[in-house]
């Protein structure tokens, strides 16, 4: 579609609508999406353009999900409290967002109580929460990744670190917030990663994964997962640095885009055949089918596609740029994948998107909050919140990661030339982005 020679993606062409309730919608079905960042925005973006859903609850959602569905206060992972919510409020599905929630078992507790919900159940989180048992699957049926060693012993962790070459990669048995990964660069650092991890109560005082260390460009494949019946997402790349040149501190990601120049459709279909559907396979094998998002953190290695790491959900803030090239109904898939019956063929647009995340300075580190946010009315892209909140009737910052504008384009220049434009719109003293999202697709 074109605007005034700028191409432009459909879903781009028009302000995201709060849903009109109107007698045909009042026919129409009630969602719950749980959890409150960028990924949950996006999510309830996607449901509300769905014709078949007429009302969206988010718990417990922010300031810019609120005005596209009705927040509800209660944290992701009060399960009972939830699970009371979405009785009391027939709601028709959940959309769970979260890992927390997942690990918190909210999916067991839903199924039990009669509700359907989009999400994996406590057991098969664990692709996630444990890295042990993803790399037992993983070695078990063939699913290419580093190899490795698990330990609960200090000693004998360092002992092996220091008997192997640096980097090492250390990885806490467990969910750890993001913190859990530490690439040593010396035997003083591998000590203090591995004593934080094995000796020290405040961690949890668990188990290491000690791997390879492996070299290569990241993606993240997202993939719909109903059993052995797999639902693939447009590839995306993450960049998890704080600043341009992936320099400075690791973040939650500070931006993303789809369309990447460095994986061949070959790639793709490896990635999708020997990783993707494998492990959907090899879950259903060991008892603990999937039943949500599959999030493949992989590495184009000089030795092939290996998996970093896998997740139970979607990605973020990879979501925010994948949903909005879903043409389909999210509210077929969710539903069919909940059901746990076959759904139709997604439809994706062609063309690419690209998301600029703005954070709070000082993120990842000590950042204000409370401080006042205008211009986003002029933005003619998506903008997804990601930590924003209402304070006397104005929107201000309320986390690290506070906004993310996602453009779409033709290609990826066009992509980007439109996003930076939208972004400088925003008007607010105390935020901070990253001026080189997608560089890889224009170094020479
Ligand atoms: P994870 O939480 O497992 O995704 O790890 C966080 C980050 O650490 C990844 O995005 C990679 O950049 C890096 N990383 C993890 N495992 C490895 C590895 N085996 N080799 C090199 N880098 C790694
Ligand atoms: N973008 C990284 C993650 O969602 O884990």
């Amino acid at each position: 579609m074109s605007l005034g020679g700028v191409y432009v993606l459909p879903i781009f062409d028009s302000k995201p609508q709060p849903k009109e309730i109107n007698l045909e919608n009042c026919l129409g079905k009630t969602v719950l999406v749980i959890g409150g960042g960028g990924r949950e925005h996006a999510i309830v973006d996607a449901l509300s353009r769905s014709p078949q859903v007429s009302k969206i609850y988010c718990a417990p959602g922010n300031a810019g999900i609120g005005e596209q569905a009705f927040n509800v206060p209660l944290k992701d992972t009060d399960v009972e409290g939830l699970k009371a919510f979405a009785l009391e409020h027939g709601v028709d599905l959940t959309v769970v967002g979260p890992e927390a929630s997942l690990a918190a078992g909210i999916v067991d507790a839903f199924r039990a109580a009669g509700l359907k919900i989009f999400g994996h159940t406590k057991a098969a989180t664990a692709i996630e929460s444990s890295k042990e048992f993803a790399k037992k699957l993983m070695l078990k049926y063939g699913i290419p990744t580093a190899s490795y060693r698990s330990f609960d012993n200090y000693d004998e962790a360092l002992a092996y670190v220091a008997g192997r070459p640096f980097p090492a990669v250390i990885k806490y048995d467990g969910l750890a917030a993001g913190k859990g990964v530490v690439i040593a660069a010396d035997l003083e650092e591998a000590r203090k990663a591995l004593a934080d991890m094995l000796l020290d109560e405040a961690f949890g005082k668990g188990k290491v994964v000690i791997e390879d260390y492996l070299t290569g460009p990241e993606f993240s494949f997202l993939c719909f997962v109903d059993g052995e019946r797999v639902y693939p997402m447009p590839l995306s790349q993450d960049h998890k640095r704080a600043f341009d040149g992936d320099k400075g501190p690791n973040t939650g990601g500070m931006g993303a885009y789809t369309g990447l120049p460095f994986i061949s459709p070959g790639d793709r279909d490896f990635a999708l055949r020997e990783i993707m559907c494998k492990a959907a396979s090899a879950m259903v094998a060991e008892g603990y089918p999937l039943s949500g998002v599959l999030y493949g953190g992989l590495m184009k290695t000089p030795q092939g596609i290996k998996v970093i790491e896998f997740n139970a959900r979607f990605g973020d803030p990879e979501t925010e740029v994948v949903l909005p090239l879903l043409e389909s109904d999210i509210f077929d898939i969710f539903d069919a994948v909940a059901t746990g019956v076959p759904a139709k063929e997604l439809r994706w647009t062609e063309g690419v998107t690209l998301g600029v995340v703005l954070a709070s300075k000082g993120y990842p580190g000590k950042y204000d909050k409370g401080c006042p946010i205008g211009g986003l009315d002029a933005i003619g892209g998506r903008v997804y919140h990601m930590g924003t909140a209402f304070k006397d009737g104005n929107l201000v910052t309320s986390g690290g990661r506070v906004l993310m504008v996602v453009s779409g384009g033709k290609d990826l220049a066009d992509a980007r030339e439109m996003v930076y434009a939208e972004v400088a719109k925003v008007r607010c003293d105390n935020l901070f982005y990253r001026k080189d999202i997608a560089h890889c697709a224009f170094e020479k």
